[in-house]
């Protein structure tokens, strides 16, 4: 008596933890899942998987039921004599082959169907974006605009993208969980993905394949906004575009802004301000002007490109166009706030060891300017 209810205590004491356990698995409590397609990619393959699991519960319930009802219909006794022995079934062989051949056909037809659907090339409206795989961030281009930018990729809501993907390095996986499936990215042949993302909002996105020791930190954010709202971001990006070519500038002007000379470094940063009108709108303080001269110094400018449109392809560091704007830096790794964008220009391989970026030798107060200068360009 006293053993059945200590085990009847363990059985309710494994479902309420079994409970609980499923309510914490709920989806929307991880945004970075599958099972909430927010696009007509990611639904395709999430009814194949809802296919799938049915008939394999299905299977499970059919078998183990038969299975647990032998084994308590059917037990044997100590004393009861050897059961009769047999040997093969021709009607039973057939019909144990024929079932299982033909669930395998009701799954397999749905697979081939979303294998072809998911490898269609988009038609001719979708808009094209070349996605670059880096260790460890997201280079994404879009031609039709003639826009760069990196780490959070801007889509307008109800139109297909067409994405064009390579790496500069090793192999990443492009993996945008609630809109498309993984693919991989190579540095030595194109891969291609589609999606049409069906709800706005702001989504989580990460690289899906090991590609180094930060590849836990490349991860990326999925913009996506209704028509008029992504037009509004691209004519916003439009007006991040380059300075004027240095030759219209008097010639005393244009000399290199490594120059120590202060009237220099004035003349450079006043230049800028007045040619870079995205910029030209925030308010700039001299933290501006000295993190401007610390950029162009201190060889920040050799790898981050700051214009949004015809930006120089190839650059080793993420184009910082609209950086002030971004939610993360490091590829998500920190919410980008002042406070983190000065600690990780200060010191960014105790962030996120491997990286490219030294560590420049940056001051505190320097680091303050340069992200009060990155600050602006939103
Ligand atoms: Cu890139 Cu993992």
């Amino acid at each position: 008596m006293l053993r059945t209810a200590a085990w009847r205590s363990r059985w309710v004491t494994a479902l309420c933890l079994l409970a609980v356990g499923l309510i914490g698995c709920s989806p929307e409590h991880y945004p970075q899942t599958t099972l909430l397609p927010r696009g007509d990619f990611a639904r395709i393959a999430d009814s194949l998987l809802d296919t799938t699991v049915k008939w394999a519960l299905l299977v499970f319930v059919l078998v183990e039921g038969v299975l647990v009802y032998a084994i308590f219909r059917f037990r044997g006794k100590p004393e009861d004599p050897e059961p009769h022995q047999t040997h093969g079934n021709t009607t039973v062989e057939i019909i144990w082959t024929v079932i299982p051949a033909l669930i395998l056909a009701a799954i397999a037809v749905p697979t081939v169907r979303a294998i072809f659907q998911t490898n269609a090339t988009p038609g001719k409206d979708a808009l094209t974006i070349e996605v670059v795989g880096h260790q460890w961030w997201w280079e994404f281009r879009y031609p039709e605009y003639n826009l760069t930018t990196a780490n959070e990729l801007h889509v307008p809501v109800g139109r297909t993208v067409s994405l064009r993907m390579g790496s500069a390095d090793v192999i990443h996986s492009f993996w945008v969980p609630q809109f498309a499936a993984k693919r991989d990215v190579f540095a030595n042949r194109e891969t291609r993905l589609w999606f049409k993302a069906e709800v706005a909002g702001d989504y989580p996105a990460q690289c899906g394949e090991f590609c180094g020791i930060q590849h836990a930190r490349m991860a990326y954010r999925i913009k996506a906004q209704p028509g008029e709202e992504f037009q509004a971001w691209v004519a916003h990006m439009q007006t991040l575009g380059p300075k004027p070519p240095a030759g219209a500038k008097p010639a005393a002007e244009s000399k290199p802004a490594s120059s120590s000379s202060p009237s220099a470094v004035q003349t450079a940063s006043a230049g800028a301000t007045v040619q870079q009108p995205g910029a030209a709108q925030k308010p700039q303080g001299s933290d501006y002007a000295t993190g401007e001269q610390l950029f162009m110094t201190k060889g920040c400018v050799g790898c981050h490109s700051l214009q949004a449109v015809n930006a120089p392809k190839g650059m080793v560091g993420p184009n910082l166009a609209n950086v002030g704007a971004r939610s993360y830096i490091g590829a998500g790794t920190l919410k980008n706030t002042d406070e983190n964008l000065a600690r990780w220009i200060r010191n960014p391989q105790a962030i996120k060891k491997g990286i490219l970026m030294p560590n420049l030798g940056v001051s505190e107060p320097e680091s303050r300017a340069l992200a009060a200068y990155l600050r602006a360009h939103q």
